[in-house]
């Protein structure tokens, strides 16, 4: 019998996480339809957040690297309220740019492929065509400029790394929009209104982990953007949230981001959709369309809701 494949996650505790978890451990997450190829009795995973390994803890990182000795590393762990960075600009390098360095470091001593998630926000939004992997970022918030220089210190230090980027991620654990969406439904009758002029692509945990395991088990170098099909705004994508929960999508009202009271401190791009080329054009599947994906999450969400 081969042995098993040593997969250490960081940020296991988070949206993410949790479904790299149960992907990782050979089962769908919730509301998915796949494990991975190779995932399951053939890995062993040691999954970490940051009350058992913080990352900024170059000594710590260095650690459970001797003591684990993983051979694939998945780093989903980093500072995302994107909003608090922008008055925690330390916080937010210490951990997104810092600490990706330290994981970078210690996954290049020992031979570890590194597959590092970033995040739309390193582009500046105001290219009116999706953007691939081949484009210039230019982030315009401390998050982004944040998850840019992580994407830096691994391309420097653990060169042949896989670098991730995705967008407007929403999954079963932790917070998102559509559970913001439900809650705010649930505790009103009034209009619910959301920005009708920043465009994306809605994106899944279920299906977004599954592709990043497979990127890492196939150590696959360089930069993949990662979403699900299609595009929206929020406005489109609220209304899309109420109807899948068979709730009237017609209460959501669409404002621009300049109408938001208080406005917000970190800017979002305008245009954060990625064209997943680098996926495609190396005949690697494609994610399902975001809509199809947004009602099994629904389904899963409404069925908690319904037995708790
Ligand atoms: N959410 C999105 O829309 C989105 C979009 C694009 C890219 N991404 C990227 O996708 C990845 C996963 O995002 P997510 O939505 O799953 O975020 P999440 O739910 O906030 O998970 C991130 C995890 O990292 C942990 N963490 C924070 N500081 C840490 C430290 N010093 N050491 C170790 N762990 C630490 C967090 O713990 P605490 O909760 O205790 O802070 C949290 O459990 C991130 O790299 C993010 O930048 C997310």
């Amino acid at each position: 019998m081969s042995a098993r494949v040593r997969v250490l996650v960081t940020g296991g505790n988070g949206q993410l996480g949790q479904d790299l978890g149960d992907v990782l451990s050979g089962r769908p997450a919730d509301g998915g339809r796949e494990a991975a190829p190779g995932a399951g009795s053939g890995i062993e995973l040691h999954s970490t957040d940051i009350d058992t390994l913080d990352i900024v803890d170059r000594t710590a990182v260095a650690g459970v690297f001797e003591a684990f000795g993983p051979q694939v590393v998945i780093h989903g762990g980093a500072f995302t309220a994107v909003d608090a960075c922008e008055s925690d600009v330390d916080t937010a390098f210490a951990v997104n740019a810092l600490g990706t360095r330290h994981l970078a470091e210690a996954s290049a001593r020992i031979g570890a492929h590194l597959l590092y998630v970033s995040t739309d926000y390193v582009f500046d939004g105001t290219l009116d065509r999706p953007y691939a992997e081949w484009d210039e970022p230019n982030p315009r918030s401390v998050y982004g400029r944040s998850k840019l220089a992580g994407e830096r210190e691994v391309a420097a230090t653990a060169p042949g790394s896989t670098v991730v980027r995705t967008a407007w991620v929403s999954g079963a654990h932790g917070a998102n929009m559509v559970k913001t969406v439900l809650r705010l439904a649930a505790a009103g009758t009034g209009p619910l209104r959301f920005v009708d002029d920043q465009r994306g692509t809605p994106t899944f945990t279920a299906d977004l982990a599954p592709t990043i395991v497979r990127l890492a088990l196939d150590r696959r170098p360089g930069t993949f953007h990662v979403t699900n099909h299609g595009e929206t705004t929020w406005f489109g994508f609220a209304r899309a949230v109420l109807a899948a929960a068979g709730l009237d999508p017609e209460r959501v009202e669409p404002i621009g981001t300049d109408d938001l009271d208080p406005p917000r401190p970190a800017p979002r791009p305008a245009n954060s959709r990625l064209d997943n080329a680098a996926l495609r054009l190396s005949g690697l599947p494609a994610l399902p369309e975001w809509t199809d994906a947004l009602d099994r999450l629904v389904g899963v969400l409404t069925d908690v809701a319904a037995t708790a």
